[in-house]
């Protein structure tokens, strides 16, 4: 596969500020002296909305080789808003990504999947990646099997989203998801597939070949290696195990 890996930590709501600054210092330590074992594949961060001036200052100041983004993008360009943040904020703060329709989004602030395709939108005509998140629960996966869901929500969120895009599609599991219980390898990679099919289908050969699918859900040091070996699975979302240095710096090594 020609698709470089990528492999994202989503603090969610975690981390102070000054956690925040000497995370991304200790991590880039880390990353300088591991240079030659992560080759080739590429770290993300995406921290709250008000550390990414700070995380953005520190990697510009010192060329860090780490990428950065947010956790959610407003629908909607500007105006009365009271809250939100739009794609056009993030891109002047060199946000490369941003997270769409992460599960708990779509459960606690009920994003539909509508609202999911338009923060795509958003995402997109700000220059951004958005990285889409797609993820059956427990209960769809014993009514509808494994990919029914994910594959409908992928077709959802981008409706209407034409030509040579640049995205990342993250497969999370509901039932996976700071539970301790990964999905199997095997179990990621269907789905995975499945998704890329999808993409085929929707955006074309190109697109579905060039785009990065993750797995997500309690992915943790002992068992990245599994993930990445499948040949549809292009790296990882990782939650919980990206707030521990050591650990998220062991997942970016994955290869040794
Ligand atoms: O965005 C990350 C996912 O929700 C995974 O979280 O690694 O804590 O299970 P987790």
């Amino acid at each position: 596969t020609t698709r470089t890996p990528l492999l994202a930590g989503n603090w969610k709501m975690n981390l102070d500020h000054l956690q925040s600054i000497a995370f991304v210092q200790k991590l880039a330590w880390s990353l300088k002296d591991a240079n030659h074992d992560f080759d080739g594949a590429e770290v993300a961060i995406f921290p709250p909305f008000t550390d990414l001036r700070s995380v953005q200052t520190l990697i510009s100041a010192d060329k860090l080789p780490i990428h950065f983004g947010a956790q959610d993008v407003s629908a909607h360009d500007s105006g009365a808003y009271t809250g939100e943040i739009s794609g056009a904020f993030l891109k002047a703060l060199d946000c490369q990504y941003v997270i769409i329709g992460h599960s708990e989004r779509r459960t606690l602030h009920n994003e539909t999947d509508e609202v999911v395709n338009t923060k795509v939108l958003a995402a997109l005509k700000h220059g951004l990646v958005p990285v889409i998140c797609v993820g059956e629960t427990a209960e769809d996966l014993e009514k509808h099997g494994p990919s029914a869901v994910p594959v409908a929500q992928l077709k959802a969120a981008l409706a209407s989203v034409t030509g040579a895009v640049d995205i990342v599609v993250a497969y999370e599991p509901v039932w996976a998801i700071g539970s301790g219980q990964a999905a199997t390898p095997e179990q990621a990679e269907q789905v995975a597939a499945q998704l890329r099919v999808t993409l085929r289908e929707l955006l074309g050969d190109e697109v579905a070949e060039a785009t990065r699918v993750l797995y997500g859900g309690s992915v943790k040091s002992g068992n990245i290696a599994g993930f990445m070996r499948e040949p549809n699975v292009d790296g990882a979302l990782i939650g919980g195990a990206s707030l521990d240095l050591n650990e998220f710096a062991s997942i970016v090594r994955f290869q040794k």
